[in-house]
């Protein structure tokens, strides 16, 4: 065999209160992609911060062969600037000592182009929607061609068409002779994709095998160590009106919605299946009143306009959990009661009862499995996947009337999707009215009531759980009939 690219011997990191990598061996290969898995917290990020040099480890070595490249798991952009701005970073083309915008342009243009993601240069990347920040930040290590390129989650918030043109740059690369890691959680990608597979649990490397040896299914039990949880049962309800949408319209003409009526009951789950950029995020945003709209949002039992969102308890898990969702230098406890400080039993006069939030925040931490060392610790210090859990049970946790769920399983572990999604269908069974927007068409297929197609900001066609058909929901979110 050659010499490793890169090679970890004995890494050891703890942080207060967990060893978060415990003696991990790992060599990734000039020319190989070797993917990463493991459940939530199993220490895949540090592993590559440490093999990037970010991280220093307690204990072992690391030495590589070439420059390292590394695409976090959490983008680290600049807002302010554009897209060329961010991929060129230090590095943009001058004529004599001014930047050359032109030529800086043209040449992120052409990489996006090869690469198969579209992206325009001169957006401002702080506008730009999640999908598309993860192909600046991908693009940003692609221009740089590193010799070894560590790859943290990075098709998680990709659209299906383009993690296909996405994989393809990623074998082109690998033929040239990169080394590359990757860490997911699309088990599919794995065994599509990759060469090795190395499974994390509990900071140790519990299983490695030629990906050509193995299964979707062997790789998730060595994963959770044991056999993947049943999803909770469907119990019949009687839906009730909840919320009705009526010829709602907007957002801007390319990613907005032009004229939608959808209604959602409690008792049942809707699913909005459809490619990312169909005008989802307009649709969620005008419900949950952040976005100014024609037509109506009406919420059930109707008061006056003004009391209706204050008697029908409504909670969101947001599609960003960063931007909208938690405040990462707030421990759990804090997190638990942000955007909850008006429901029953959470004030006590006009102080929040610090003990409800507490007894809140543990019931969150064990319903939905969130593992951190303490419910003090900072938000900030949880890995990626125990916040999106957090944030989801805080959506969940007062059994509101209606809850609005954006993506709810980006990010987790096959294991813990399977809770989630165990979660929401016990919330819906409970009669709360369930809107899931989700660009994961299996997710929608599993927990929805009904569906409706999304595309180029309408409702392309709408199915009942009873006779979906899953080609012909394939075809209307491509924009065929
Ligand atoms: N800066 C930090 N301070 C304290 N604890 C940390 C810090 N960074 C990570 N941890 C802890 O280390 C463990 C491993 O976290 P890590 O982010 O590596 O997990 P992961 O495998 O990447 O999970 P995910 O799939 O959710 O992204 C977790 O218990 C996490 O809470
Ligand atoms: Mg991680």
């Amino acid at each position: 065999m050659s010499t490793p690219a890169l090679r970890l011997r004995g890494i050891r990191k703890a942080f207060p209160g967990v060893v978060a990598v415990d003696g991990v061996d790992l060599d990734l290969t000039a020319g190989e992609i070797h993917a990463l898995v493991g459940e939530n917290g199993a220490g895949k990020s540090t592993l590559a911060a440490i093999a990037f040099g970010e991280l220093h480890p307690d204990a072992g070595s690391v030495e590589s062969n070439g420059t390292v490249g590394l695409v976090h798991q959490h983008f680290e952009l600049v807002g302010r600037l554009n897209v060329w701005q961010n991929v060129l970073l230090g590095r943009e083309p001058r004529r004599g000592w001014r930047i050359d915008a032109a030529a800086a342009r043209e040449r992120v243009r052409a990489l996006s182009k090869a690469n198969e993601l579209d992206i325009d240069p001169d957006a401002l990347v702080e506008d730009l929607p999640i999908g598309a920040q993860q192909r600046v930040e991908l693009l940003r290590e692609l221009e740089r061609d590193p010799s070894i390129l560590l790859l943290d989650e990075p098709t998680a918030a990709l659209a299906p068409a383009e993690i296909d043109g996405f994989f393809a740059s990623v074998t082109q690369l690998a033929r040239r002779g990169t080394a590359v890691l990757i860490v997911t959680h699309k088990l599919q990608e794995v065994i599509a994709y990759s060469a090795r597979v190395s499974v994390m649990r509990r900071g140790r490397i519990v299983a490695a095998m030629p990906t050509a040896e193995t299964s979707v299914d062997e790789i998730a039990r060595a994963m959770v160590g044991g056999e993947l949880p049943q999803i909770a049962q469907r119990a019949q309800t009687t839906p009730r009106p909840c919320l009705t949408v009526h010829a709602l319209q907007a957002g801007s003409a390319e990613s907005g919605v032009t004229g939608i009526d959808l209604e959602v009951r409690g008792g049942e789950i809707v699913g909005i299946a459809g490619v990312e950029g169909n005008g989802q995020t307009a649709l969620a945003d005008a419900i949950a009143g952040v976005l100014p709209y024609r037509g109506s949002v009406r919420f059930t039992p109707e008061l006056s306009p003004k009391r209706e969102r204050s008697r029908v308890e409504t909670s969101v898990i947001p599609q960003d959990r960063h931007v909208e969702g938690l405040v990462l230098n707030f421990s759990i406890v804090e997190n638990a009661v942000l955007g909850r400080q008006n429901r029953p039993g959470i004030r006590r006069g006009v102080l929040l009862d610090r003990e409800k939030a507490r007894e809140d925040a543990q019931a969150i931490v064990e319903r939905f499995d969130v593992r951190a060392a303490s419910l003090d610790v900072k938000v900030r210090t949880l890995s990626g996947g125990n916040q999106q859990k957090l944030l989801v049970g805080r959506a969940l946790i007062d059994q509101p009337h209606f809850v609005l769920a954006y993506n709810p399983t980006r990010g987790i572990d096959v294991g813990a999707a399977a809770l989630v999604q165990s979660r929401l269908i016990e919330t819906r069974n409970a009669g709360t009215a369930v809107l899931l927007i989700s660009f994961d068409l299996d997710e929608i297929l599993a927990l929805a009531d009904r569906i409706c197609v999304i595309y180029r900001g309408a409702i392309a066609g709408r199915f009942d759980r009873a006779n979906v058909e899953r080609a012909a929901i394939g075809r209307l979110m491509a924009g065929s009939q």
